[in-house]
């Protein structure tokens, strides 16, 4: 399958560092690049390199209505958006957004059209208590109860442990390995077509260890945050996973 790769520039840029940064944007041939951007830069990002796909990075899980401050799903597809991260571990640890509001904005994004990128993963006290995959299992557990698992196929799952989200310290290529594949057995187990499900990885990648990252067989792509926002280092990571090194 076609790797992906997303980039969330989480409460980054502005106008004029955006349109530095996407001047150095150019997608390679054999592989699909997102950006998942802030929502007011939604419409500067309408004029964008060829073949960039547009993301934001939350969605509300309601449809419309007296919700001051929320951005609805309709929205996004509005302008554009092909995908929105769910369940970032920012938003669960600092916005209070549990397992339930992750499967219910997943929903809310897929009824609209717009594919969730929803993010799972441990803490380091629970990979240390030997816990990665029962934390994983019952994110996704509320996920695939709202969604079904038929629907579960068509979202794009990605694996970012929290401790090595902006730490400088990528998970090792054998611990996302066998989380990958756990995922994937996790999905398989449950009647969802694992085989068509898009796993990103996401906890600094870097231009220097994608390529090992992305060699990874279960690996279908990546979640990109500090790299990202460096138009080289992000351009290096796409290059990797089209495999063009
Ligand atoms: P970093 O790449 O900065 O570690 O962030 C990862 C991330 O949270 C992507 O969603």
């Amino acid at each position: 399958m076609t790797r992906l790769v997303a980039g969330n520039w989480k409460m980054n840029g502005s106008l004029a560092a955006n349109s530095a940064l996407l001047e150095g944007l150019a997608v390679p041939v054999g592989v699909e690049v997102a950006v998942c951007v802030p929502f007011p830069y939604l419409a500067q990002l309408q004029q964008r390199p060829a073949g960039l796909a547009l993301g934001a990075q939350d969605v509300s899980e309601f449809e419309s209505g007296a919700y001051t401050g929320e951005v609805s799903a309709a929205m996004l597809a509005d302008f554009g958006c092909r995908y929105v991260i769910v369940g970032h571990s920012e938003r669960r640890a600092l916005f209070g957004e549990d397992d339930e509001v992750v499967g219910r904005k997943a929903r809310a994004a897929m009824a609209a059209g717009v594919v969730p990128i929803v993010c799972v993963g441990e803490t380091l006290t629970e990979r240390d208590e030997g816990r990665v995959m029962q934390v994983i299992g019952r994110q996704l557990e509320a996920v695939i109860k709202v969604l079904g698992a038929q629907a579960m196929s068509a979202v794009v799952l990605a694996y970012e442990p929290v401790w090595a989200i902006g730490s400088g310290r990528s998970a090792e290529v054998a611990q996302v390995a066998e989380v990958h594949a756990g995922i994937r057995e996790w999905l398989r187990r449950q009647g969802v077509a694992a085989g068509s499900v898009r796993i990103l990885y996401g906890g600094s990648v870097k231009a220097e260890n994608a390529a090992a990252l992305f060699a990874v067989p279960e690996v279908d792509g990546g979640l990109i945050g500090g790299a990202s926002l460096v138009a080289r280092d992000f351009m290096t990571i796409c290059r990797a996973a089209a495999g063009v090194v």
